[in-house]
């Protein structure tokens, strides 16, 4: 269980206890926050999970996920990661994201 605080397009923070184990993205679906597409449910070849890491130990996104967010429809900065690819564990505790304001 670590605890992450998604910020929404709208401004508004939420933060929640998201099991071990789940990605950031099946956080954020399971608990209606607003923002994450998924399209793809998770096979990293939608971009519509497009997140930016705000503050945490995300580590450093794969070859599969660079190459995807090339692809996404909002700004690419230096912090996106798609969040179907951030599996929550003790490592992502105080995890924040910020949910840019289009998947599309
Ligand atoms: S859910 Fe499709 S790339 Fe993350």
């Amino acid at each position: 269980m670590a605890k992450i605080t998604y910020i929404e397009p709208d401004g508004q923070r939420r933060e929640l206890d998201v099991p071990d184990g789940c990605s950031v993205m099946e956080g954020a679906i399971d608990n209606g926050i607003e923002g994450i597409v998924a399209q793809c449910g998770g096979g990293c070849s939608c971009g519509t999970c497009h997140v930016y890491v705000l503050s945490g130990a995300a580590g450093e996104p794969g070859e599969e996920e660079l190459e995807m967010l090339e692809l996404v429809a909002a700004e690419r900065k230096p912090n996106s990661r798609l969040s179907c690819q951030l599996e929550v564990g003790p490592a992502l505790e105080g995890l924040v994201v910020q949910i840019p304001d289009r998947q599309y």
